[in-house]
C-alpha cells in the first residue's frame, strides 16, 4: 500500500513537502560560485534536502553532484575512502570519460583499481588500507574534480565529525583545499550544532567566514499542515487540521517525528475512516514503545549523576540555571560543580544542549521517553 508520509529512502517531489525558499537558497548560493554550511537540529530534513536539490534540474543538468556521509568515519584516511569511493560510484554512472580520467589521476592508489572484463570499466576494489598517503591521495581527488568537464558540487553530510578525527591539522587542510578550487562547490551540513556553529562561525578557526550559513527551521504549520490535510484526503481519510497542529507542537516541529507519527497513524486509518486524537495517541504510544530499547541502552550506559540530571531538564523541558542552589535542591541534586561536571558530559554525548543558558533535551521523543518513565500515565497530546 502507498503512504504518502516517507520516512525512508528517497521522497518523490510531491510528497516533499515545502522548502521551497531553503531549496532556492541553496541553488543560489551553489550557482554563484559559493560554498554553503547547511545547521539544524537532528532529523530536520538537511540530508533530505541536499538530495532534493540535487534532483532539481538546475543541478542534475548543469552538474556532477556527489554526496557523502562522514558520520561512520573516524580518520583522514576513512574521509578520504569514503570521498573516493562516492566520486567513483557518481561517476560510473554519469560518465565514462570522467570515470577513467579519475582511476588514471589517482596515482597514488592507481594499481589497486580492477576491471571489468566485460564492459572493461573499472572497479572499486580499493581497501581502506590501499590508501596509505590520504593526503596525497585526498589532493588527487580534488584534481580530478577541479579539472572535470563540468562543474562539481560536492556535500559533506555530518561534517562535525572531522573535529573528532586524530589528526589535528584537518579543517586547515581542507580549508585550503577548498579556497583554492574554482570547479568545485561545497556544501557542509551537520547537526551537532555546537561543534557546527564554532567550525563556521568562530574567527579563530580556518573554515570561519568561508561559507553561506543556511539554518534549517521546522516547517511552518502553513505548509505543513495543509501537506497532511491534503494525503489524508488524496487516499480517503479524513484528518482534522487541529490535531495535526496538535503533533505538529508535541514535536516542535521535528519533520522526522511528524512524518513518522502521520506515517504510522495512515496505515492505522482505514479508507474512510477518521484519524482521530485516539488514533494520534496510540500511534504515538507505538512509536515510544518501539524506540524504547534504544533509549533504555543509552541509559545503561550512563552514570547515576548525569542521568538524574537528564530526567531534571526532562521534567523541566527548559531548564534555567541548573547549577543553582533550588535547581540542584528541587531534583534532590549532589552540588552544583557535579551537575556542571554532568552537564559537560551530557553536551558531549548530545543527549543535552545548551543554548543562552538554558538546557533542554535535543530529541523530543527521548525527553517524552523520559517524562514517561517518571509517570507512567502521563498522556501525551491533551
Ligand atoms: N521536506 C520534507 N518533506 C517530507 N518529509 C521530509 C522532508 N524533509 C525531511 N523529511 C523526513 O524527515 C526525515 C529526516 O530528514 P533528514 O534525514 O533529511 O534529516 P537530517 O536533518 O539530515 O537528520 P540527521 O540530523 O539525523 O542527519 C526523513 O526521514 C524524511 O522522511
Ligand atoms: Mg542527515
Amino acid at each position: 500500500m502507498n503512504n504518502p508520509f516517507i520516512i525512508t529512502g528517497s521522497i518523490p517531489e510531491e510528497y516533499f513537502c515545502d522548502r521551497r525558499e531553503e531549496t532556492k537558497k541553496v541553488i543560489r548560493t551553489l550557482s554563484n560560485g559559493g560554498n554553503l554550511c547547511l545547521i539544524s537540529p537532528r532529523r530536520m530534513g538537511k540530508s533530505k534536502l541536499i538530495r532534493f536539490c540535487y534532483d532539481k534540474p538546475e543541478c542534475a543538468d548543469n552538474y556532477y553532484t556527489f554526496y557523502i556521509d562522514i558520520l561512520h568515519t573516524s580518520s583522514l584516511r576513512e574521509f578520504t575512502y569514503a570521498f573516493g569511493q562516492k566520486v567513483f560510484e557518481a561517476l560510473h554512472a554519469k560518465s565514462r570519460k570522467m570515470l577513467t580520467a579519475f582511476v588514471q589521476g589517482l596515482k597514488s592508489i592507481n594499481a589497486k583499481f580492477g576491471f571489468d572484463p566485460i564492459s572493461n570499466a573499472p572497479t572499486f576494489s580499493l581497501e581502506l588500507g590501499d590508501i596509505i598517503r590520504p593526503e596525497f591521495t585526498l589532493t588527487e581527488i580534488f584534481d580530478c574534480l577541479e579539472k572535470a568537464d563540468k562543474p562539481c558540487i560536492v556535500a559533506f553530510d555530518e561534517f562535525q565529525q572531522i573535529t573528532k578525527y586524530p589528526e589535528k591539522n584537518i579543517e586547515a587542510l581542507l580549508r585550503s583545499h577548498i579556497q583554492h578550487l574554482s570547479n568545485v562547490h561545497f556544501i557542509f551540513a551537520g547537526s551537532e550544532h555546537h561543534l557546527v556553529t564554532e567550525m563556521f562561525l568562530s574567527s579563530a578557526r580556518p573554515f570561519y567566514n568561508s561559507t553561506s550559513i543556511l539554518e534549517l527551521h521546522p516547517i511552518v504549520t502553513e505548509e505543513y499542515i495543509p501537506f497532511v490535510c491534503h494525503w489524508f484526503d488524496v487516499y480517503e481519510r479524513n484528518i482534522d487540521a487541529k490535531d495535526v497542529l496538535e503533533i505538529y507542537r508535541l514535536f516542535e516541529g521535528n519533520t522526522y517525528y511528524m512524518q513518522k507519527t502521520f506515517h504510522e497513524a495512515f496505515i492505522n486509518t482505514p479508507v474512510g475512516g477518521a484519524c482521530t486524537l485516539d488514533t494520534l495517541r496510540r500511534t504515538i504510544d507505538g512509536i515510544l514503545e518501539e524506540a524504547s530499547d534504544g533509549y533504555r541502552q543509552i541509559l545503561s550506559r550512563i552514570p547515576e549523576r548525569q542521568k538524574e540530571l537528564l530526567y531534571a531538564v526532562a521534567t523541566e523541558v527548559k531548564a534555567e540555571k541548573i547549577m543553582s542552589a533550588g535547581f540542584i535542591r528541587k531534583y534532590s541534586l549532589v552540588s552544583s560543580s557535579a551537575v556542571q561536571a554532568a552537564a559537560r558530559k551530557l553536551i558531549e554525548l548530545d543527549l543535552l544542549t545548551e543554548e543562552d543558558n538554558v538546557y533542554f533535551i535535543p530529541d523530543v521523543l527521548f525527553r517524552m521517553y523520559l517524562q514517561r518513565l517518571k509517570n507512567t500515565n502521563l498522556i501525551f497530546i491533551i
